[in-house]
């Protein structure tokens, strides 16, 4: 058996938790990330016969039977799992009934997988029926986005439309939008059903006054989507209290999308305050 330590999904989880600490965005125990793998990933590494333990998860994931995920632990602080992976993290496979998780390493404290795991779970089922190569499910705590959601209306048509004309990009990179969910109590198989209702249609979820959700195929993927949002609220907070003379405008916003072959949400163009 090779050594899981050296296991890129393992050394990939590190550098994320990491980068997203050092952003900021991951306060004590804020954020939670769950990556897909396969069999075959995961093989070399652990016999996947032997069962460490089984934890009930709450909820039916039957859906996602015999699937494996490398998932952050509740209550673990993001800046320690680069130091200490097998404490923070843990790697499971869903039982046949859809009904356990089955660790098959990490949690080594007795600890379990995030207390966001309906969220994660059901958004993975949602992603992989419009992308069947959806790996990840991110969920993080940024500063900017959340201090947008204060004086920003929450409805993503117009918070959409917002975070594109922040910068250059965000079209290109989010053609699809933002959804956005009002505040709701998180942990819950609710706010995971409402989630994984969003996920249906978009990659991004704002979790009203809490945070944010990415998904994406690679863990850079849904990283790189949730800091495009992040660095447009953030240029957003920066001068929404001044007086806004300059702006990106929805035809320069279509030629964006036109240019890079990116089909976006047309419905979110135009907004009272822009015309
Ligand atoms: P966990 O520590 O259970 O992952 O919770 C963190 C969080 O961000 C809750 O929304
Ligand atoms: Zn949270």
């Amino acid at each position: 058996m090779k050594n899981i330590l050296d296991a890129p999904f393992i050394r990939q989880m590190c550098a994320t938790t990491g980068n997203m600490y050092r952003l900021g965005w991951d306060e004590r125990n804020g954020g939670n990330i769950s990556l897909l793998l396969d069999e075959c990933e995961v093989s070399p590494y652990l016999d996947i016969r032997h069962i460490l333990r089984t934890i009930p998860l709450g909820f039916d994931a039957s859906g996602l039977a015999g699937k494996f995920f490398l998932v952050t632990g509740t209550g673990k602080y993001f800046k320690n799992v680069e130091h200490d992976p097998a404490n923070n993290l843990g790697l499971l496979r869903i039982s046949n009934d859809g009904k356990k998780a089955e660790l098959l390493w990490g949690y080594s404290d007795g600890g379990k997988f995030t207390s966001e795991f309906p969220a994660h779970l059901m958004s993975h089922r949602a992603r992989l029926a419009v992308d069947p190569q959806n790996r990840v499910i991110m969920h993080t705590h940024p500063t900017y986005t959340l201090a947008m959601n204060y004086v920003h209306p929450l409805e993503e048509r117009s918070f959409t439309h917002t975070l594109w004309q922040m910068c250059t990009e965000c079209i290109v990179v989010f053609p699809d939008g933002v959804g956005v969910l009002p505040w709701m109590l998180c942990g819950t198989t609710s706010i995971g059903e409402a989630t994984a209702k969003k996920m249906a249609e978009f990659r991004l979820v704002i979790w009203g006054m809490h945070g944010i959700y990415g998904a994406g195929r690679t863990l850079d993927e849904a990283f790189g989507l949730i800091e495009t949002v992040e660095k447009a609220a953030q240029v957003y907070m920066l001068t929404a209290h001044l007086p806004r003379i300059n702006t990106i405008r929805d035809e320069e916003l279509i030629a964006l999308a036109e240019h890079f072959g990116v089909t976006c949400r047309r419905d979110f163009l135009g907004s009272p305050e822009q015309d």
